[in-house]
């Protein structure tokens, strides 16, 4: 696929909880092979926004074209079967389930032999999670958890892999094998929308940045533009 092409073009997307209006005039797009950072303070909207993305919300105004077809409105099933994949906030792995149970959940709309293929792959790229295949997921450190809520996303052969601040909870040294998995998935031409409170690392994975403040597009461009904004260094970067 031609790395300028559109994956996501979100326009005018307005969404939220029932009545309550959380997002408005929201404009977005990630293309084909881009790492795209989402940024904002506690509360912007983030979230809301890869929520609706995924068919977890309704908007309530605009549109969500994913490769050229408007998804708005359609179900979370049918928008991961399409390739648009989401590693929530928290993570959300099953801790009663194994590891390996786990991850073939990510993969389930595929027949078994797909199936067997993806756990292979991905068991290669994480062989900690190869060696506790059989323990349950909630025994597993923290970074392991985030490890294999990616590894699950993985499963699931995503166009566009969205990670909802995967940092969170995570020692130093697990922020750092976390960023070089991301670089590496992006080496191997995977297009990733990084919601992520570690500012400084994510621009300098991304090609472009948005940022949300209380619910509306308050910047998009490049890292270079945003840092060269006083005021949003500031705001995002504290110094
Ligand atoms: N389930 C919910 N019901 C109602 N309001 C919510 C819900 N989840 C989040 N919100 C509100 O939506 C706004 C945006 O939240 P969120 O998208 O989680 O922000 P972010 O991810 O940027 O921190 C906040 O004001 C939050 O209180
Ligand atoms: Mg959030």
């Amino acid at each position: 696929m031609n790395r300028a092409e559109p994956l996501l073009e979100i326009n005018g997307l307005a969404s939220g909880y029932g009545p309550i209006g959380i997002l408005r005039a929201i404009t977005l797009s990630v293309r084909a092979g881009e790492i795209v950072a989402l940024l904002g303070s506690n509360g912007a909207g983030k979230s809301t926004l890869i929520r609706t993305l995924c068919g977890l919300l309704t908007p309530s105004a605009g549109s969500i074209c994913w490769l050229g077809r408007d998804i708005a409105g359609a179900s979370s099933q049918s928008i991961v079967a399409a390739g648009l994949v989401q590693v929530p906030e928290g993570r959300r792995i099953f801790p009663n389930l194994s590891v390996q149970d786990n991850l073939l959940l990510g993969s389930y709309r595929r027949g078994r032999a797909a199936r067997q293929a993806n756990l292979a792959a991905v068991i290669e790229r994480f062989p900690r999670l190869g060696e506790r295949a059989r323990q349950a997921a909630g025994t597993l450190s923290g970074g392991e958890q985030q490890m294999l809520a990616i590894a699950r996303a993985l499963m699931a052969e995503p166009r566009l892999l969205i990670l909802d601040e995967p940092s969170l909870g995570l020692s130093p040294k697990m922020v750092d094998t976390l960023f070089e998995l991301i670089s590496q998935l992006h080496r191997q031409g995977l297009a990733i929308l990084l919601v992520e409170q570690h500012v400084a690392q994510s621009l300098a994975l991304a090609s472009r940045a948005y940022v949300l403040e209380n619910g509306a597009m308050a910047f998009s461009g490049t890292p270079a533009q945003l840092l060269a904004s006083d005021q949003l260094r500031r705001a995002y970067l504290g110094v």
